[in-house]
C-alpha cells in the first residue's frame, strides 16, 4: 500500500480532503481509481495498461461490454483484483496546442468522473494526471485544470470525503502540491 504524504491535505469548503501523492495508482486503497483510457476502453499503455494488468482479465471483459467512451466522458466498472472497488474510465483530450478546446474537455473528464463515482456511493477517489503522458498535455496546465475543476465540482458532491491526485513522478507531485496549497483562484 502506498504511504500517504506527510504534507497535510488541503481542505475544501465541503470538508473533503484534497491530497497529492507520488504512487502507483493501482496500489492505492481508495474506493475508486480513475483510468486515463482511450475511446475504445480496450486497454493501452501508461496508466491504462497498468490498471488492466493489476485488475486482471475480467476488467477487459467488462470494458468490452461498455461500447467505448467519448472524450470528456466517464464510465464505471468494478475494480476486480485492484484494492479499489471501482475503476472510473475517462478519455482525456490529446494536446493540440491548447486552441482546440482541450482545457474544457479535460475539465469535463474530472467532472464526469466525480459524478459517476458519487452516483455509485464512492467516498474516496484517486486521479492520475490525465492526458499528460501519451496525450502530451503540459502537466502544469493540466494540473491547474484538474485542481480547479475538482475544487469547484466538490461543492456539488458533499458526500465525497477525499480526492487524491496520484502523481507518477516527483516533478508532477511538486506541481500538484504547489497548486493545492495555494488559495483557490
Ligand atoms: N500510476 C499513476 N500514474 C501513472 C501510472 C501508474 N501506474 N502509469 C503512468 N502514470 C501517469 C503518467 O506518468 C502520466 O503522468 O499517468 C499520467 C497519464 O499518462 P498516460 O497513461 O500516458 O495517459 P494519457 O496521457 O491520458 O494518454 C492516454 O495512453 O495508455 C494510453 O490507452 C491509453 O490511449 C490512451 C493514452
Amino acid at each position: 500500500m502506498s504511504r500517504l504524504p506527510l504534507t497535510p491535505p488541503a481542505r475544501t469548503s465541503t470538508g473533503a480532503k484534497l491530497r497529492a501523492v507520488q504512487a502507483d495508482i493501482t496500489r492505492l486503497q481508495v474506493d475508486a481509481i480513475v483510468n486515463a483510457a482511450n475511446s475504445s476502453l480496450l486497454g493501452g499503455g501508461g496508466v491504462d495498461g497498468a490498471i488492466h494488468r493489476a485488475a486482471g482479465p475480467e476488467l477487459l471483459a467488462e470494458c468490452r461490454r461498455l461500447g467505448g467512451c467519448r472524450v470528456g466522458e466517464a464510465k464505471l466498472t468494478a475494480g476486480y483484483r485492484l484494492p479499489a472497488k471501482f475503476v472510473v474510465h475517462t478519455v482525456g483530450p490529446v494536446w493540440r496546442g491548447g486552441t482546440q478546446g482541450e482545457s474544457e474537455q479535460l475539465a469535463s473528464c474530472y467532472r464526469h468522473a466525480l459524478q459517476v463515482a458519487v452516483d455509485k456511493g464512492v467516498r474516496s477517489v484517486a486521479f492520475p494526471s490525465i492526458s499528460t503522458g501519451v496525450y502530451g498535455y503540459p502537466v502544469e496546465l493540466a494540473a491547474a485544470v484538474a485542481v480547479n475543476t475538482v475544487r469547484s465540482a466538490l461543492q456539488a458532491f458533499g458526500a465525497l470525503e477525499e480526492v487524491v491526485f496520484c502523481c507518477f513522478s516527483a516533478t508532477d507531485l511538486a506541481v500538484y502540491q504547489e497548486l493545492l496549497h495555494c488559495e483557490p483562484s
